[in-house]
């Protein structure tokens, strides 16, 4: 039988479910986990794509080859019409995110014993919320992927509309909420009335273009790149005059979805030259080793794993561990810290929740419940950031990595009705 599968194709996590019996049903796409991380790692020496966990562990044990994570970033860029040969073949970037999406696709008709021929996809209010044209080329992009992943339909709902969806029993009749996403690489609210019958008004849907890899992003400049020569001075090749090392290199390399582009010969040269001309020769050669080791990923991890054991309450000392620049080594990452560094990207996430109430001339003392989901709404500097924009409201806490899943799931069974 054919059928509708609802997806969430997240920046870090992706998630699949249906509607059984009139409850959403989420299917198990890697062992018994119900979320199945945005990964893919070509194999080299085996000759194949995986995803997911077995994505992220070949990453961290060494495995000879190509792995990527943060693809739904590159949607609407440039980047994703490049392609490049993997496994002697000539794929670009839609490719490799058509290749998830029918991995993803087979894993649930194997679990299902279903035909999923069509699909309901969340999809960010906006992906690019600074560039529309960009915005519409993401959208084009992501709907190219699901054809050659072998849907022959694709619809799309706005993520945080799929989260009221799977939210509306928390309210009471009348009540009026804000759903706030803060996923990976978005940030999307939706205010929404509970109707007193099983339906909900949405009243505004708003989003804007910062998530989790924005703050390891901003983490990692301030923390880790400069132990690899970022900000730091290179002589001249004549004279004794010197320039600070330029950014470009350590921005993308704090940036997941651009570290599989840095490991070209030419970044590498790069690297080297500012080596050989460093005042600080040290710092410059961590980076040419991290180049050469390919170990941009590998530093992304232990910086996320530093932000959230900073974010985690009781933890003392937190750390971003090191080890693959100097065996053991760790670089501290206290609380505070953190929250100076992140609270700018936190205000205007707080912003972008203002301007969805303000499009529907709702004051902010008017909302009782807000609802938080996605992984980065565990963020206590985000949710600083919203209570005080949100004086009376009630918070609540959705499922943080499947409440829009579950959505899709709920919206997947009429997605294609009329
Ligand atoms: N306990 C935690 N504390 C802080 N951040 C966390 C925690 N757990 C996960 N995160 C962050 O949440 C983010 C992933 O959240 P989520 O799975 O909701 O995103 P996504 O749906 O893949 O992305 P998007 O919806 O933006 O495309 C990552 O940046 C991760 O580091
Ligand atoms: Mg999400």
């Amino acid at each position: 039988m054919s059928a509708t599968l609802g997806i969430d194709f997240g920046t870090s996590n992706s998630a699949a479910g249906i509607l059984v019996d009139g409850r959403p049903h989420l299917i198990p796409l890697e062992a018994d986990a119900l979320t199945l991380p945005t990964a893919v790692f070509f194999d080299f020496e085996v000759g194949q794509m995986v995803v997911g966990e077995r994505a992220s562990a070949a990453l961290l044990a060494g495995d000879e080859g190509r792995y990527m994570r943060g693809l739904k970033s590159l949607l609407g860029t440039r980047l994703m019409r490049e392609s490049r040969m993997l496994l002697g073949e000539r794929l670009d970037f839609i490719d490799i995110v058509a290749r998830f999406l029918a991995e993803l696709k087979s894993r649930a008709e194997a679990a299902t014993g279903l035909q999923f021929d069509r699909a309901l996809s969340g999809r960010p209010v906006r992906f690019h919320s600074a560039d529309a044209r960009r915005d519409a080329q993401a959208l084009l992009d992501l709907t190219e992927a699901y054809r050659r992943a072998g849907f022959s339909e694709v619809r799309f709902m706005n993520e945080p509309e799929a989260a009221a969806l799977a939210n509306r029993e928390v309210l009471a009749p009348g009540d009026l909420a804000l759903i706030v996403d803060i996923g990976g690489g978005t940030s999307d609210f939706t205010l929404f009335r509970q109707k007193g019958t099983a339906e909900i008004d949405i009243l505004a849907s708003h989003g804007v273009r910062i998530g989790g890899t924005d703050f390891d992003r901003h983490l990692s400049i301030g923390r880790v790149m400069p132990q690899l020569g970022m900000g730091s001075p290179i002589r001249h090749a004549f004279g004794n005059d010197t320039h600070i090392a330029p950014n470009a290199i350590f921005n993308d390399l704090a940036t997941w979805a651009k570290i599989p582009f840095l490991y070209g010969p030419d970044t590498r040269k790069a690297a080297a030259e500012l080596e050989k001309f460093a005042v600080h020769p040290k710092r410059l050669g961590r980076l040419v080793r991290v180049l050469e080791d390919e170990l941009g990923h590998d530093l992304a991890f232990a910086v996320e794993a530093g932000k959230i054991m900073a974010n985690t309450p009781g933890v003392a000392d937190p750390v971003v561990k090191v080890g693959m620049l100097k065996p053991g080594a760790t670089l501290p990452l206290p609380a505070d810290w953190m929250t100076a560094r992140l609270a700018p990207l936190a205000d205007e996430i707080g912003a972008a929740a203002s301007d969805a109430m303000a499009t529907a001339g709702v004051a902010p003392e008017q909302v009782d419940k807000v609802i938080f989901v996605g992984g980065s709404s565990l963020m206590q500097v985000v949710e600083n950031a919203l209570r005080m924009r949100l004086p009376n409201a009630e918070i609540h806490r959705g499922a943080a990595l499947t409440a829009i899943v579950d959505g899709l799931a709920i919206g997947a069974a009429t997605a294609f009705d009329g």
